[in-house]
């Protein structure tokens, strides 16, 4: 009876084990991206089955449809004509436990697409299998990023730009062109991120040839604070890319607006930062906002926070002013007031 019982749950088990069927596992990596140094890529598959009772029958490698090589029972490929196109550019290994191809002479686009692994174990008329994927990703880099305004004009590299006043925002465009896969950008000020707020999405435009040029764009009010800091624009476009990278220094015009009262004329110092002003007879430096002291019986004009139509101050600057200065203490760009010689 004993003996019994346990033959009815071996055949139960077996009834069980046949319907619930072998789990094939076949892993792979989403994306590859080639080596543009060397102009490789390795495409690696991971494969195994729950059961031990099946044993390997075969494991193809495909692009898109296309069969570029299988390993039948064997460790030793066999390569199709994808191969053979330069002759000799796939190389693929096999263990028990996963391959890998290696392919070379990558070309874009078209080596880039879908990669495919599907492994098949047998046992008598059974032969599960399963496929897994890659999209491979052939890396083209840039070769040069740019750093242009609104209106196009082109900034070196480690040029110095003005932040005119006169301009309420400053676009920048970083642009790389020609490559693949997209760039993503990163923008600094004096090393630090600049304010996300600050930065468009970037777009991504695709060629004819199916290349990409990227771009990305800074918006800049001309506020004091960026005068003398570099602003450097980063763009990568694969996995350990160094970048290519691109900066300018700023400079904000510490006389635009005129930061001088009274009818004083501005001028910048040598430092490209520093205001003095020129003041008209009657008002002392730094910002002829005080009357000089008199012993004699001339009345020296009153000081005034002279006013324009609409009512704020106005000045006589040598050069049209869009916005005439605010009644209060100037500050230098280093948040000091602005000093006369
Ligand atoms: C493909 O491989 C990944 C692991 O790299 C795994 O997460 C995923 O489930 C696999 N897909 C299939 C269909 O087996
Ligand atoms: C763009 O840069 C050029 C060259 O520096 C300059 O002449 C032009 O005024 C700038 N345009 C804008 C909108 O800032
Ligand atoms: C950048 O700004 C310029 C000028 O406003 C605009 O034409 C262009 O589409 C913008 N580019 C991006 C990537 O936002
Ligand atoms: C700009 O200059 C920096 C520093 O010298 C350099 O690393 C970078 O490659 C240059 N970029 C371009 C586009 O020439």
């Amino acid at each position: 009876m004993a003996e019994f019982a346990v033959f009815q749950i071996v055949i139960v088990s077996a009834f069980l084990f046949g319907l619930r069927g072998q789990t094939v596992t076949v892993n792979m990596q989403s994306s590859v991206y080639s080596n543009p140094n060397t102009d490789l890529a390795t495409l690696r598959c991971d494969f195994g089955i729950d059961d031990p009772t099946f044993s390997f029958l075969t494991l193809e490698w495909t692009f898109g449809s296309t069969l570029i090589a299988d390993f039948f029972k064997t460790t030793t490929p066999t390569y199709y004509d994808f191969c053979n196109t330069p002759a000799g550019r796939c190389s693929a290994t096999r263990t028990s436990s996963n391959s890998e191809l290696v392919l070379s002479s990558l070309e874009f686009p078209r080596d880039q697409g879908t990669y495919g692994c599907r492994v098949t174990y047998v046992s008598g008329s059974q032969t599960p299998n399963k496929q897994n994927t890659s999209s491979l990703l052939v890396v083209v880099p840039a070769a040069l990023v740019t750093l242009f305004n609104a209106s196009g004009g082109t900034f070196t590299n480690g040029s110095v730009v003005k932040l005119s006043s006169e301009v309420s925002e400053h676009i920048f465009t970083c642009q790389v062109q020609n490559i693949n896969p997209e760039a993503t950008f990163t923008w600094t000020l004096d090393g630090n991120p600049v304010d996300s707020g600050l930065i468009s999405n970037p777009v991504h435009d695709v060629g004819a040839d199916s290349l990409t040029t990227s771009s990305s764009n800074v918006t800049l009010e001309p506020k004091r604070e960026y005068g003398g800091q570099e602003l450097k624009c980063k763009a990568v476009n694969y996995e350990d890319d160094p970048g290519v990278m691109i900066s300018v220094t700023l400079i904000v015009d510490p006389c635009d607006p005129n930061p001088c009262y009274n009818g004083g004329t501005c001028s910048v110092m040598s430092d490209g930062i520093t205001a003095t002003c020129e003041c008209p007879t009657g008002f002392e430096k730094p910002l002829c906002e005080t009357k000089v002291p008199t012993t004699t019986s001339t009345t020296p004009p009153e000081p005034t926070q002279p006013t324009g139509t609409d009512g704020k101050p106005t000045t006589v600057p040598t050069t049209p002013r869009r916005t005439p200065p605010e009644p209060t203490q100037p500050t230098g760009t280093d948040g000091k007031p602005t000093t006369g010689k």
